[in-house]
């Protein structure tokens, strides 16, 4: 029988219409360490789009554990987790984790990625109800998606529509046996914080658990920057699984769940991502727990990243740039169309400053943005040589 199927040509069809449609990703290489001035494309530039937030990526101690670690343990830990690759510098970063978080227990996992897509679709199955932020981070989605509970979604930050969804979920014959409500902490396109408290307390009325992925807290807010838990002073009765990240504050990479000793116990035997792959090489277990040493001894980091996105934010708004509602050192520059946030990203590159323009599916259509993370190596004369630019860029392309 005759037909015209081609096996791969949609690939490139696909691509070409994002570029048609100004919504395909350029990629840049970065061929210098993750600094305030780095060279990327050959171009020495001002960073202004890393998640290496306390810069501890290059910290001397960060550094060191990797090499000395890995001069003892060799470059990869030879398996999963689950099988022989469970090393003493795994072990000692889960316990050290929990300790920092106050927390009973941690599991560590290759990527935060990975932590949602293998802990999330356990915590639940048919007769049971998921319910999301509406502009939750797609690795939450993804695992939401994994699992065969029935979902639900509340408006952004919207405790009162929350409360509708749980009403509503209470209706539901035969009555749903878990609920679990899934909320990033802090939403990494816009730097806004979910509204835990009130959420914790919607749950607590309706025994629903409680999963927040705090990815770009940790470090930056809550007591010497534990995180969003600490920020609001919340126990682990009400928050039961704290999820985080290793690749963005703490400078390295790899991913966590924070809570009592029967989710890790529940996380390590069920969590298809931590059972079926390998683990993270030994000196990138011992770089992480060489980072939480740090921010625990010393929380100068902390500080001056808050400051730091406090001058950038002032000199934002001042110059009449609309940056949302954000409260952390991630700064959404609102340009409206993606095509502005590129023109804009663009002009800003011309200008030896690298930002993202972030544009349709990773936020909707008329809400593209230039997305500015600060960090605490920054300068004075470096934000304010960025602010000049964006003012500059942001009058030619009538942003401002
Ligand atoms: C909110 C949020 N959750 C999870 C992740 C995934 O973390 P990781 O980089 O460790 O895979 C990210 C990273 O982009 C994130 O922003």
């Amino acid at each position: 029988m005759a037909f015209s199927r081609h096996p791969t040509d949609y690939l490139g069809k696909e691509y070409r219409r994002l570029v048609s449609e100004n919504l395909n990703w350029q990629l840049r290489v970065l061929e210098s360490a993750s600094e305030p001035i780095c060279v990327v494309d050959g171009k020495e530039v001002l960073m202004l789009c890393a998640n290496n937030y306390l810069n501890l990526a290059t910290h001397p101690k960060v550094v060191e554990a990797m090499i000395k670690t890995s001069e003892n343990y060799g470059a990869g830990a030879g398996s999963d987790r689950s099988i022989s690759g469970n090393m003493v510098v795994h072990e000692e970063l889960d316990r050290r984790l929990a300790e920092f978080k106050n927390a009973p227990a941690s599991l560590t996992f290759q990527t935060g990625f990975m932590a949602n897509e293998g802990v999330i679709p356990q915590l639940g199955g048919r007769g049971d109800l998921f319910i999301s932020d509406e502009l939750n981070h797609g690795s939450i989605i993804d695992g939401v998606r994994l699992c065969h509970a029935d979902r639900a979604i509340f408006e952004h930050k919207d405790a009162e529509d929350l409360n509708r969804v749980m009403e509503e979920a209470e209706k539901h014959d035969p009555p749903y046996k878990h609920i679990w409500i899934f909320t990033d902490g802090v939403f990494s396109m816009d730097g806004d914080l979910a509204p835990l408290t009130e959420i914790a307390k919607i749950a607590k009325e309706h025994g629903a658990g409680v999963y927040v992925d705090d990815a770009h807290g940790e470090g930056v807010l809550g007591k010497g920057g534990r995180g969003i838990v600490s920020h609001f002073s919340l126990g682990r009765d009400e928050v039961h699984v704290e999820m985080g990240t290793f690749s963005k504050a703490f400078g390295v990479v790899g991913g966590h769940i924070t809570g009592g000793e029967d989710l890790r116990n529940f996380a390590y035997n069920t969590s298809r991502s931590w059972l079926l792959s390998g683990a993270v090489p030994p000196g990138v277990a011992a770089a992480c727990t060489a980072a939480i040493d740090v921010l625990e001894t010393e929380p100068q980091h902390v500080e001056k990243v808050l400051h730091n996105r406090n001058h950038m934010l002032d000199g934002l708004n001042d110059a009449g740039f609309d940056t949302g509602n954000t409260e952390t050192p991630i700064i959404p520059v609102m340009c409206g169309k993606s095509k502005t946030s590129k023109d804009l990203a663009e002009y800003l590159w011309n200008d030896g400053i690298f930002v993202l323009p972030i544009f349709y599916p990773m936020v909707a259509r008329e809400k593209a943005r230039i997305r500015v993370q600060l960090c605490t190596k920054h300068t004075t004369d470096q934000l304010n040589r960025a602010l000049e630019s964006f003012k500059e860029g942001g009058r030619k392309l009538r942003i401002i």
